[in-house]
């Protein structure tokens, strides 16, 4: 064996595998709409303006040496007025930790608290925590959620697997789903850890909650977001939160995460942060700090973006709820936030003009790309089984014309099943 056992085991990101056949079909000059990816478009939706020019401003001024390993203090201080004025939440800069994007803040938090063999309970479908407990050789317990529940995990699922467990991660809105928690959903949530850390003895390791909220800016309507301090405030102990500007200011090349919570835990992430050299570049986190106090730069930003994504969202899921109507054995649940909406193509089973029988929601998938030229994710590249037929489509990357036009084409592939 030539390389280690983790490395030899770990799994690559099955969305870059389907992104790889779109590129394929590109290259022989199809044009495939892509709603794989959990990215944007820069062209379709470029970062905030104001951001770039002091991005642009900040290298000017040579701000190219090493950042302090926790994150500029500005920006730290930055963030924390963020989080008081937009979720009433109370973290001091030495309770904040700055990193390249925010994947570097899950994996440390990950490497804070998980020792190799403790249990990670999560939900699935959800985003790479299966990747991040390979990376730990932690116990993975994944409890799959029920299309009746928005796919969000509720504390009867999670309440059996809870004992003794070092990390319970959830996100909301989440990825792959765009739905979100209500409130009651999570306070019995928060009330189980709660009870669960009453029953570890002084000086034993708590049981941890990771609290993914990047897409907690991108909310519609009346779906409102929801976490686990403002519910149970003496989670605060116990509360990892990860957030950032990659996906609210559509600036998942710009890399600026921040991660929160309880100063020794941050302290330690800080530690591997460091090690790992995962530090958002100087620059970026320079004119972040700027841009994140002036409120009428960010609300402009994020009305702007908001509309333009429910737009989407909402254009996809009338489209089909309209092909619901017709007899089309497909559904999709309402966007409440993210970027993202779930579908169901529901037609396992049925053969292809070409007599291939579609077995899988991989097969599923791969059908839609190349006969209605649009590209969704299956929910198993999300952990779940592949008899699920439930596919993510992610709007970042296409206009509104784009999903009105994609409607009619998957009409029509359908049409063509047996
Ligand atoms: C739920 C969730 N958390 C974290 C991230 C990581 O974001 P970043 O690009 O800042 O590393 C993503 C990116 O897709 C995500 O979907």
């Amino acid at each position: 064996m030539s390389v280690s056992v983790l490395a030899k085991n770990l799994r690559g990101s099955e969305i870059i595998k389907i992104a790889g056949e779109i590129n394929e079909l590109k290259r022989q000059g199809q044009n495939i709409a892509n709603l794989t990816i959990g990215d944007f478009d820069s062209n379709i939706y470029p970062i905030p303006t104001e951001l770039k020019q002091g991005i642009v401003e900040a290298y000017n001024d040579n701000q190219t040496n090493y950042p302090p390993a926790d994150g500029m203090l500005n920006l730290r201080e930055s963030v924390s007025a963020f989080l008081k004025s937009r979720y009433a939440l109370d973290y001091a800069p030495n309770q904040i930790l700055i990193s390249g994007g925010s994947r570097p803040l899950i994996y440390s938090t990950f490497l804070a608290v998980v020792d190799p063999g403790d249990t990670v309970v999560f939900p699935t479908p959800s985003w790479n925590n299966n990747h991040y407990s390979d990376l730990t050789s932690a116990n993975a317990i994944m409890i799959e959620t029920r299309a009746e529940n928005n796919f969000m995990p509720t504390a009867d699922e999670i309440r059996p697997h809870i004992k003794g467990a070092a990390l319970l991660a959830l996100c909301s809105p989440l990825n792959p789903t765009g739905t979100m928690f209500n409130k009651k959903d999570l306070e019995e949530i928060c009330d189980l850890v709660i009870a669960e850390n009453k029953t570890r003895a002084a000086g034993e390791k708590p049981l941890y909650l990771l609290y993914d909220q990047i897409y907690s800016q991108l909310t519609f309507g009346v779906h409102k977001h929801y976490d686990p301090v403002t519910l149970r405030p003496e989670l605060k102990d116990y509360t990892i939160f990860i957030d950032g500007a990659s996906k609210c200011f559509a600036a998942t090349g710009v890399r600026v995460g921040w991660g929160f919570g309880p100063a020794n835990v941050i302290d330690n992430m800080k530690a591997i942060v460091g090690h790992m050299g995962a530090w958002s570049p100087k620059a970026e986190q320079v004119a972040m700090a700027k841009f994140l106090t002036n409120d009428t730069y960010v609300n402009n930003y994020l009305t702007q973006i908001k509309a333009n994504i429910q737009a989407s969202l909402n254009t996809l899921h009338e489209g089909f709820q309209q092909l619901k109507a017709e007899g089309f054995s497909v559904d999709s649940i309402e966007p409440m936030g993210a970027i993202y909406l779930t579908i169901k193509v529901d037609y396992a089973g049925k053969t292809t003009p070409d007599g291939t029988v579609l077995k899988t929601s991989a097969d599923i998938n791969f059908y839609l790309i190349k006969e209605a030229k649009v590209a969704f994710v299956p929910f198993s590249a999300f952990g779940t089984g592949e008899d699920v037929n439930w596919f993510r489509a992610s709007v970042g990357a296409s206009t509104l014309q784009d999903i009105q036009q994609m409607i009619p084409r998957i009409k029509e592939a359908l049409s063509k099943l047996k």
